[in-house]
């Protein structure tokens, strides 16, 4: 199989629309590599790039060590799934399967096209199919078949732009699974594009968050979920609570971090000086919550950071988690999961008054620099909305 390097690859398109801006990638012989990111942050360009589908404005595209910035598609050993609609709606599903080796330079003989369309069908499991076309065929079933076509020329590296977006919830796991198998069987290279950050976290060797044409952060699954490099990875990756404030001092990767909440202790990677505008990052399971009835003072007096107090506000069990929104007394919501099997002697329900509890070892503190605005978790507005004050 194949490594692909991009090396400064950028797209322009007309004199302004900066599709795509100087990134460099090498995906790794066999990887799985998942670009993600907001609507119109350029992940189809790059997959249209890197296909031949496009040609580039700079930098270079090699597969292993070949430079292939300026070969046509069919010269440069990929398959691809495209984001809108996959298959030949006019053809059958034999010939659609067929198709790459029909307009392949090399000569497949009727046998070899024949056996490699019923090698292919068997591999996602709808053998027969051969005659009909797409339109009798299921979604999850267009979505193989369009698999299967990519496939077929046994490419080098796969690319794969949304293509389980258009189905249901169970069949996209199914297909997730499927996917992932037929991935590892074949080794082959997989650039994979989707909005599903389940999706993305569970199938990826690595992800890729571009924002606006250029990566935010590039690492595993487990690195840009625990270790997000800017608010907005960590707001795109999962659900992040995000408190701002004004740094006000620390020592030795912990700083103290004046919030609307309180004075919180988050740790931070980077030096952060005395007066840095920052949001303290923490995941809804890095949260405890315990009932709270007494109008005490919270905590050991109030003079401990990270711990406040609030309502519960909604429960929702979400399969094997139970997720809390906690209006907190400064005013802020918070998202808090916990295990489902966690029972306690009486549960929190909704309308509980709450004390709310993190580590400053599970909150990170990011320059606000970071921050697209539109996309971060500031829900104050909502709540406003919502009591109508
Ligand atoms: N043929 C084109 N001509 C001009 N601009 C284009 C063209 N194709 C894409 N763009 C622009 O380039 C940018 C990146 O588009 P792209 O399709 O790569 O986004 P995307 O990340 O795939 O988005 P989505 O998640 O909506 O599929 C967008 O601003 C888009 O409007
Ligand atoms: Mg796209």
């Amino acid at each position: 199989m194949s490594r692909i390097e991009l090396d400064g690859l950028t797209k322009v398109y007309g004199s302004d629309v900066v599709a795509v801006d100087d990134i460099d990638l090498t995906v790794k012989d066999g990887e799985f590599v998942t670009l993600v990111g907001p609507s119109g942050c350029g992940k189809t360009t790059t997959l249209r790039c890197i296909a031949g589908f496009e040609t580039v404005t700079d930098g270079r595209i090699a597969m292993d060590d070949r430079e292939i910035t300026a070969e046509p598609p069919y010269r440069r050993d990929v398959g691809m799934v495209f984001q809108s609609f996959a298959l030949f709606p006019h053809m059958t599903v034999e010939e659609n399967v067929a198709y790459g080796m029909r307009v392949a330079d090399r000569d497949f003989s009727d046998t070899e096209v024949d056996d490699r369309v019923t090698e292919m069908l068997a591999m996602i499991e709808l053998p027969g199919i051969e005659e009909r076309m797409p339109s009798q065929l299921s979604g999850g079933q267009q979505q193989r078949v369009a698999l299967a076509r990519a496939l077929a020329l046994n490419p080098g590296a796969l690319l794969l732009d949304e293509p389980l977006a258009s189905l249901d919830e169970k069949l996209r796991k199914q297909m997730q699974a499927e996917l992932s198998r037929i991935q590892k069987d074949l080794g082959v290279t997989t650039v994979f594009v989707t909005h599903n950050q389940e999706e993305a976290m569970t199938m990826s060797d690595r992800i890729v968050v571009l924002n606006d044409g250029e990566f935010e952060q590039v690492g595993s699954p487990d690195t840009v979920y625990h270790e997000p490099e800017s608010i907005f990875v960590a707001d795109f990756i999962g659900k992040a609570n995000v408190f701002r404030g004004s740094v006000t001092g620390g020592e030795e990767g912990v700083v103290d971090v004046d919030t609307d909440t309180g004075v919180l202790k988050a740790t931070a990677d980077d030096r952060l000086d005395a007066g840095t505008d920052v949001g303290v990052v923490v995941r809804p399971e890095g949260i405890s919550l315990e009932r709270h009835e007494t109008e005490d003072a919270i905590g050991d007096g109030g003079t401990r950071a990270n711990v406040t107090a609030g309502e519960v506000n909604l429960v929702q069990m979400l399969g094997g988690t139970v997720e809390y929104r906690v209006y907190t007394d400064a005013g802020t919501e918070l998202i808090v999961t916990t295990q489902a099997g966690e029972q306690r002697a009486t549960p929190i329900e909704r309308g509980d008054r709450v004390r709310v509890s993190f580590a400053a070892e599970r909150a990170r503190a990011l320059s606000i620099e970071s921050i697209v605005e539109n996309r971060v978790v500031d829900v104050r507005p909502e709540i406003e909305a919502e009591t109508g004050s």
